[in-house]
């Protein structure tokens, strides 16, 4: 197949490497890609926000099938353009997209479905907000509404620290003050051809910049996949994905099938192991970045093929997906200043003693080739360094092996990633 992936970080690296692994000849191409994805599919200058420039290139190409990466292009409509076209699209149009693109939609269509998430004000005015924090109680949740990059959220018992994020995002609309979601997070990916719903293996994130979940929140410094500990609270982890199929993905789909506005792609919940059940802390409308990275080298099924089959509204051909026994741990390498302020344009070194790893490959974020020829950091996470292992204490140990082969002046990575299954 000759399929086109937009986007540009780590994830839609990872996306690239699972196609080319399929070994079935497919031809890749990258939109706007990165310098690392030049090695493993054609990277174009084309914008993945451009409708016009999108579909004048799949036209050019005879792309058989596109796959949408980051949530951007999704909430502009990349995907409905594509599709009015007939273009076979993995990801979801505009309107479904807003799952994603605005907390308030979201939130009605999980009330409409009957699924279980936090309890949630809208505030528009600081007294609102005050009232919110007084009903709801700490720690306290403020969010943005709509995309923010991870950063629109705050999560605290320092009230007055709370009360100064809402006031910075009031300014821009009004803010969800939500119900603090206690217990363990867990990323479960589905994938939907707008009706029928297949679950991917679950995942653990961790979104904080330092050890310890210190520090502000980012994109995702790190991740992990399977989740082991799921045996002891839920009897494993095939019966926490069929729980959530059927309570959260599958009545999500159904009520956004029902509005007119079928969602057609990757289905990404945020959930949080709470003691009164699982609840939805988030929905993303593509696949969640690191969490892909450790997620797709696991994969059994040829993904091109369920990529398609969701786009194309043939899923139901499918059964649900197979996953090797390995684990596999990712560990981000992000810039100095990182998330608020990133320092870019810094020389990367030591990639291929990091890659010369067993069990290791990098999926590159953002990085670029320097006129001397050598690469130079270009955005806040860099690298994803991925490892496979039959444990975790192996996969852990060849990750942390590889990051200290990287030499990027001021970088930061967590040392804790996967640290609470490193036994098993
Ligand atoms: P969001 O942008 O909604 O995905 O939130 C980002 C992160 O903030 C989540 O992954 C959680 O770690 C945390 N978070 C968001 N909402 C809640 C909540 N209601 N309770 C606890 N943690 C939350
Ligand atoms: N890892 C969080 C996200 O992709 O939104």
């Amino acid at each position: 197949m000759r399929i086109l992936v937009l986007g540009s970080g780590a994830r839609e690296h990872a996306i690239i490497l699972a196609l080319r692994s399929e070994d079935a000849g497919h031809e890749l191409f990258a939109a706007p890609g990165n310098a690392g994805m030049a090695h493993d599919a054609t990277v174009v200058a084309v914008d993945p926000l451009d409708p016009a420039a999108v579909t004048a290139f799949v036209n050019q190409e005879r792309i058989d099938l596109v796959v949408v990466g980051p949530e951007a292009p999704l909430v502009a409509g990349i995907a409905d353009a594509l599709r009015e076209r007939g273009i076979p699209v993995f990801g979801p149009g505009r309107a479904a997209a807003q799952l994603e693109g605005s907390k308030a939609f979201a939130k009605r269509i999980m009330e409409a479905a009957g699924v279980p998430t936090a309890r949630a004000v809208h505030a528009r005015t600081t007294a609102e907000v005050e009232a919110a924090f007084d009903e709801l109680g700490a720690p306290h949740v403020v969010k943005a509404d709509g995309l923010a990059a991870g950063k629109g959220v705050i999560v605290t018992s320092d009230r007055a620290a709370a009360l100064a994020h809402a006031e910075t995002y009031l300014a821009l609309g009004p803010v969800l003050v939500e119900e603090y979601l206690d217990g363990p997070e867990v990323s479960l990916f589905f994938l939907s051809d707008g009706d029928t719903v297949r679950p991917l293996a679950p995942a653990q994130d961790y979104k904080r910049l330092r050890d310890g979940d210190e520090g502000p929140n980012t994109g995702g410094m790190g991740a992990y996949s399977p989740l082991p500990w799921l045996t002891e609270r839920f009897g494993g982890e095939q019966a926490l994905t069929e729980e959530v199929t059927h309570t959260i993905a599958e009545p999500v789909i159904r009520q956004l099938d029902a509005e007119g506005t079928p969602f057609i792609g990757l289905l990404y919940a945020g959930l949080v192991l709470t003691d009164d059940g699982v609840k939805v802390v988030e929905f993303n409308a593509r696949f969640g970045d690191p969490e892909t990275q450790v997620v797709l080298p696991r994969l059994v099924d040829p993904l091109s093929q369920l990529l398609l089959s969701a786009a194309s509204g043939h899923l139901e051909d499918h059964p649900v997906p197979a996953f090797a026994e390995a684990v596999a741990v990712t560990v981000v390498v992000a810039s100095e200043g990182y998330p608020a302020a990133p320092v870019t344009g810094r020389m990367i070194e030591g990639l291929d003693a990091a890659a010369a790893v067993p069990g290791v490959h990098l999926a590159h974020a953002a990085t670029a080739v320097a006129p001397d020829g050598g690469l130079v950091s270009s955005g806040g996470r860099v690298l994803s360094i991925v490892a496979l292992g039959s444990s975790f204490a192996e996969a852990t140990a060849r990750a942390y092996e590889a990051v200290g082969h990287i030499r990027l002046e001021g970088a930061q990575h967590r040392s804790d990633i996967a640290a609470r299954v490193r036994e098993t």
